[in-house]
């Protein structure tokens, strides 16, 4: 294809080759590909819906250029959910404090919320927020998500302590 560079990544656990501009964002790349679960909200780096994990990592897709994951691993909220222990209990979380409402911020706060537990996070509501700030939600008001995320970081620590 001209005008393109072609590059290989893991989605999801699957290897793709796959085209890109020079300038074209992991989000768009995702997208154009048929990832719609990756949401696109400002294309700023503001609003998270666009949150991947990038080689583990929770990362704003549409502020990292594609050309740089060339040979790096990508997951969606898809390549999580229902293989991922800790995602699953989110989910589940998420939809028991009825912290989804149009849903189009759930996978980036899912997948931000997980990163913050894989990371040590605590059951400490003022660090979750903190951890959750990337993540803007026009519907819920915020508080079910923290308590969603505060539930499963609580059980968390439950679980290590025995
Ligand atoms: S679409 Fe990426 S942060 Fe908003
Ligand atoms: S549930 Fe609608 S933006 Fe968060």
């Amino acid at each position: 294809m001209s005008g393109t560079l072609q590059i290989s990544l893991k989605i999801n656990g699957e290897s793709r080759v796959l085209h890109t501009a020079a300038h074209s964002s992991l989000l768009n790349l995702l997208r154009d590909n048929g990832y719609f679960d990756v949401k696109c909200g400002c294309e700023q780096g503001d609003c998270g819906a666009c949150t991947v994990l990038l080689d583990g990592i929770a990362v704003k897709s549409c502020v990292i250029l594609a050309m740089n994951c060339d040979g790096h691993e990508v997951r969606t909220i898809k390549g999580l959910g229902g293989h991922d222990r800790l995602t699953s209990r989110l989910q589940k979380a998420f939809v028991e404090h009825g912290a989804i409402q149009c849903g189009f911020c759930t996978p980036g706060m899912i997948i931000a919320a997980g990163d913050y537990l894989r990371h040590d996070g605590r059951a400490d509501r003022e660090q979750i927020r903190r951890a959750m700030s990337g993540n803007l939600c026009r519907c819920t008001g915020y508080q079910k998500i923290i308590d969603a995320v505060y539930e499963v970081a609580a059980e968390l620590e439950s679980e290590v302590c025995g």
